[in-house]
């Protein structure tokens, strides 16, 4: 499986999700890819925001070394599922798909835990306390995942 996570500057939300992913990947001895993007441009290269780094690492994944990108029309072919963490990250998403194929692959990440619900993972770049919550709301998503597509 090649999955992508996507945010709106992938500094938050999305490079925990590529962290926990990841981390749960490397336990189960999966060989998937992950790998996460922004569909904005505005913090390209830079290393995740302080407080994700923070709630990743206490615990125990280390993601200060994934820097930011934003999403490109190459990632429609090489991912298998291209998951968004809110709705405008979504609906960006789709509008960027050239085609069905490239729109089937775009979900709602927390459709894996309230499938149908369309819940979006809050944005916490303004709020100090909304990282554990992003956490908390990441880390029962990935475990729907690999239930689900291992
Ligand atoms: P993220 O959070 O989309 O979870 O990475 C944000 C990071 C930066 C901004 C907005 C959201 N910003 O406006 O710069």
């Amino acid at each position: 499986m090649k999955i992508l996570m996507v945010c709106l500057g992938n500094i938050c939300r999305s490079p925990l999700a590529e962290g926990i992913l990841r981390h749960k990947c490397a336990q189960k001895k999966l060989d998937w890819y992950i790998d996460s993007a922004g569909t904005g441009k505005w913090h390209l290269g830079a290393a995740p925001d302080k407080r994700s780094i923070q709630v990743a690492s206490k615990h125990g994944i280390d993601i200060s070394g994934l820097r930011a990108r934003s999403v490109h029309s190459s990632d429609y072919e090489e991912f298998d599922i291209i998951f968004a963490m809110d709705k405008s990250n979504y609906k960006d998403l789709m509008s960027w798909a050239l085609d069905k194929e490239e729109e089937n692959k775009v979900k709602m990440i927390l459709n894996e835990v309230y499938p149908n619900e369309d819940k979006s993972v809050p944005d916490p770049y303004f709020n100090d306390d909304g990282f554990q919550n992003v956490y908390e709301m990441l880390d029962k998503a990935c475990d729907k995942i690999i239930e689900k597509y291992a």
